[in-house]
């Protein structure tokens, strides 16, 4: 089998996918975007990304947010993300994405659409839901929490964990409200080190959540280089996402060879297919082009992400059986 044929036909694992940065532009189109607005939402992968590209990254979303401002258009917009992953041989997917309250749909509202989008899937595909808090919106952080608990409760089959996300240059990691989800039971993954904030990053490694996403510039500094090693905690790797808003210089510079290098556990992921014009098959072509990862490497990495997801045991097992049963298959 060629490499990238390898890619594509892996049954994939993808464990940072944020909905509103996930939508194709088909998607959006599909959702009534004009193609000036599509074009506006893809220019980050066009550019040459700068310093500042990060900050500018955030604008994009409104893109789509202005799309999903309904609960039939959240609903549509799930749905199509899912079949997009689903047609990229994505066979678990952990979906995030930030409730969000608009004139005509409540935060419930919205986080009901998403949940029967991924009730109704009809294809062969497992789909769990974060709800992620908006880092820039201090001040409905509480409140937003309180939400999320609640629905949590209604649709514990879906609802598994909570994400920290939003522009890292606005607001702080509040640990007691992040507690709050844990106690109750919800699993706990955290944008984190995506610009350099030693203070922020020290709070987050020591309140060790489940996963860390980004962790760009965890390495930045010996004391929470230490931290980190000693936490062992999974990364949710973004290659593209990072050089693309250039908080790393290039592929071949990227963080991930120290993760590599020292045997750490990370996973790739895409972050925002539809804002970095990227796939998860993709990244895992680039992960090989860069770094001489080897077909049996992408296939390890795959088996050991399914104990870094928030799934049951019972379909860690699917995912493991699912995994060697291709391996026989396609003998490598
Ligand atoms: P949504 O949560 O489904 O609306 O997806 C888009 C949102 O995800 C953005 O408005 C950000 O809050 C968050 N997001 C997407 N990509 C990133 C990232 O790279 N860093 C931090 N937050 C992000
Ligand atoms: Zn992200």
């Amino acid at each position: 089998m060629e490499f990238e044929q390898f890619c594509n036909f892996l049954p994939k694992i993808e464990l940072h996918a944020h909905l509103n940065g996930s939508l194709s532009a088909t998607s959006l189109q599909k959702l009534g975007c004009s193609n000036e607005e599509i074009s506006e939402y893809q220019k980050l992968a066009e550019l040459q990304a700068t310093e500042k590209t990060l900050n500018e990254c955030f604008k994009l979303f409104k893109v789509a947010h202005n799309a999903t401002k309904n609960p039939q258009a959240v609903y549509l917009a799930t749905k199509y993300v899912i079949e997009d992953f689903y047609n990229d041989n994505v066979a678990y997917l952990e979906l995030r994405t930030t409730p969000r309250e608009e004139e005509n749909m409540s935060r419930v509202e919205y986080i009901e659409s998403v949940v029967k989008a991924i009730e109704d899937c009809d294809k062969k595909i497992i789909v769990k839901l974060l709800l992620s808090i908006d880092r820039s919106n201090n001040l409905k952080v509480e409140e937003n929490m309180e939400v999320i608990i609640k629905m949590k409760e209604k649709y514990p089959h879906v609802i598994k964990g909570v994400d920290f996300s939003g522009n890292p240059y606005v607001g702080g990691f509040n640990p007691k409200l992040f507690q709050k989800a844990r106690d109750s039971g919800l699993f706990v993954t955290l944008h984190c080190a995506e610009i350099k904030n030693d203070k922020e990053v020290e709070e987050i490694l020591k309140f060790r959540p489940d996963r860390i996403g980004h962790g760009t510039f965890l390495l930045s500094n010996d004391h929470i280089w230490k931290l980190y090693l000693d936490t062992n905690i999974p990364l949710e790797c973004c290659l593209t996402s990072n050089v693309a808003c250039g908080t790393t210089k290039s592929y071949k510079e990227h963080h991930l060879q120290e993760w590599i290098k020292n045997s750490l556990p990370f996973t790739l992921c895409t972050d925002d297919k539809g804002v970095f014009g990227t796939t998860l098959s993709k990244e895992l072509v680039l992960a090989c082009q860069y770094f001489s990862l080897k077909p049996t490497d992408l296939w390890d990495m795959t088996l050991k992400t399914i104990s870094y997801t928030f799934a049951s045991d019972e379909e860690k097992t699917f995912l493991t059986t699912t995994l060697q049963d291709w391996k026989m298959k396609n003998h490598f």
